[in-house]
């Protein structure tokens, strides 16, 4: 075990975790940020996606010994209004079934529209290739994804 003090969501936060820990379980475990999820544990899911450094990164396949200095923001930090314009036309779109996905996904459509602001059909499949949603709402998030490129 040894101590990690990590940025997330703008805030210093220090945890005694063994250096192997992945920083999902470092966030869901040891902070309560729970917005994040599990699902495959080998980074081919999605659904523990949060931002490292302003990049999409699946959290579930980082040590936490090698995050660092760079910042993290989970889906709690998003917006401190839940009004990011994703959030905003993912309500609109009614995307989410069971929602468990989804925080993966509107994390990266996020970094997606932060690189590519208006980004075209193409651009959206490759940046979401790799978020998987048992309950296909793959035709809305994309809808949502377009109405938010209008609004960011
Ligand atoms: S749980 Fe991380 S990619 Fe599936
Ligand atoms: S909304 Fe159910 S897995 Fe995506």
């Amino acid at each position: 075990m040894a101590n990690y003090t990590i940025t997330v969501n703008g805030q210093s936060k220090t945890v005694n975790v063994d250096p192997d820990t992945p920083l999902l379980w470092v966030l869901r475990d040891e902070l309560n940020l729970v917005g994040t999820k599990y699902g495959c544990g080998i980074a081919h899911c999605g659904v523990c996606t949060v931002h490292l450094n302003g990049e999409a990164a699946r959290s579930c396949s980082i040590p936490i010994s090698l995050v660092k200095d760079q910042p993290i923001t989970t889906i709690e930090g998003l917006s401190d209004t839940i009004n990011h314009p994703l959030q905003a036309a993912w309500r609109e779109h009614d995307v989410p079934q069971c929602g468990y996905c989804q925080s993966g996904q509107i994390m990266s459509a996020a970094a997606l529209l932060k690189s590519i602001p208006n980004p075209s059909d193409e651009d959206i499949d490759n940046a979401m290739y790799g978020n998987l949603c048992r309950c296909a709402t793959y035709l809305r998030i994309k809808k949502a994804i377009k109405t938010a490129s209008k609004n960011i």
